[in-house]
């Protein structure tokens, strides 16, 4: 089978390229990707001269260069988009083109090349906020409310790949996922922000009370949960993706980083909120577990402890990305606060 991932040369989609080539060594996979500070060839160095992977550096937004890429495709696997709730406060205007344009072009793209299957992935964001313990948790039936422009950005382009499946007759699945972890994370998010900060004896912001609850996945179950849909799912289906953990708040999660980078907790700075900020996810996954079979196999501890071991070992690929664009966005984000 022959795959195209878009945005694979960022965090999940780097992951589940990987993933995949070592699970279907006789698939061949087109990665197209734009290559914006979130995305990085270092992240598919080891693969690079595989014969079954080949690269195309393009925007998704352009259609020729779509077209081009997408030419015996089977499967498109969407992972491409700007993907930074923070930076979309700062600036929605890549959001919409990236997530919303670049979808369509994809989608029409997919629809011309007669494409099996078109797999887009989505976020829980999409539903909005839950309240703190009132038990709620999102399933593929919640309305949507998004309340971020990236949320936004990301319901609209659900809500188009769904039009397409229902108008044109496109095979569409869709997966909306809770938060991710794990190796080649770029150092914007809680977890990848804060290791790499404590690894420079650097502070970690939290954002206001620090009492905002989030469903923690480690990649590589996200990875599982795609190739489950892709082998298993219905067209025209959507499946939530999320974890059998309990509930942490952000503090809970920072404070798990601090022990087992050896910090104390004076290395918590609570800094001004992030505006709209969602109080809660929780996602009820039973749709994926009862009619696909997947499970999470990592535990939240488990999957910290090997986290934080890859960015103690992979220094050098994360150094490398705190250079002047990193400076310059934590320092109109975190404003006084940047020397943390
Ligand atoms: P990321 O920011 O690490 O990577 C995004 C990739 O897309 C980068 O390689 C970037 O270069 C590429 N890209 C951006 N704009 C492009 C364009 N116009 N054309 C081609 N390529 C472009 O993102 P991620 O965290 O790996 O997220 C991947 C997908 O998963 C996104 O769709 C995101 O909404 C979704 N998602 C992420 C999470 C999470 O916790 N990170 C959770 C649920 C869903
Ligand atoms: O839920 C899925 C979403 O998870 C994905 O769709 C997004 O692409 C991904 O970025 C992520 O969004 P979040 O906003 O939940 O992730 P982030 O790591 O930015 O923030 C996680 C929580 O930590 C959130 O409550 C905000 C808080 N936070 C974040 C940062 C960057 C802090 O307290 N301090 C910080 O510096």
């Amino acid at each position: 089978m022959k795959l195209l991932v878009t945005g694979g040369a960022g965090f999940i989609g780097s992951n589940f390229i990987h993933y995949w080539i070592k699970n279907h060594k006789d698939d061949e996979i087109v990665n197209i990707d734009k290559l914006t500070y979130a995305g990085n060839l270092e992240n598919l160095k080891d693969i690079e001269n595989n014969p079954n992977y080949s690269f195309v550096h393009a925007d998704i937004c352009d259609p020729e260069a779509v077209k081009k890429a997408i030419s015996g495709v089977e499967t498109v696997v969407h992972f491409a988009a700007e993907s930074h709730v923070d930076r979309s406060i700062l600036d929605p205007s890549s959001f919409v083109k990236t997530n919303i344009l670049g979808t369509q072009v994809l989608l029409d793209a997919a629809l011309n090349a007669k494409v099996k299957r078109f797999h887009h992935i989505s976020t829980d964001e999409v539903f909005g906020a839950l309240e703190l313990d009132s038990g709620e948790k999102f399933n593929q039936d919640t309305p949507y409310n998004p309340r971020s422009p990236y949320a936004a950005s990301k319901a609209a382009a659900d809500h188009l790949v769904r039009s397409y499946q229902i108008t044109y007759g496109l095979p569409v699945t869709i997966t909306n996922c809770a938060d991710n972890f794990g190796p080649n994370q770029y150092p914007e998010k809680l977890i990848s922000l804060a290791i790499t900060n404590l690894l420079e004896d650097k502070k970690v912001p939290v954002y206001g009370d620090g009492l905002y609850v989030r469903d923690w996945l480690y990649v590589e179950d996200h990875c599982r949960a795609i190739e489950a849909v892709l082998e298993k799912g219905k067209i025209g289906e959507t499946y939530l993706i999320g974890t059998n953990e309990p509930e942490i708040s952000n503090l809970e999660l920072v404070k798990k980083l601090l022990k087992l980078l050896g910090k104390e907790e004076s290395y918590i700075e609570f800094v001004k909120d992030r505006p709209g900020h969602d109080r809660r996810y929780a996602i009820d996954a039973t749709k994926i577990k009862t009619e696909l079979g997947w499970e999470p196999t990592y535990s939240l501890d488990q999957a910290l402890d090997i986290t934080v071991k890859w960015y103690q070992n992979n220094q050098d690929w994360w150094k490398k990305l705190k250079g002047q664009e990193y400076k310059d966005f934590y320092q109109k984000q975190y404003g006084k606060n940047a020397n943390l």
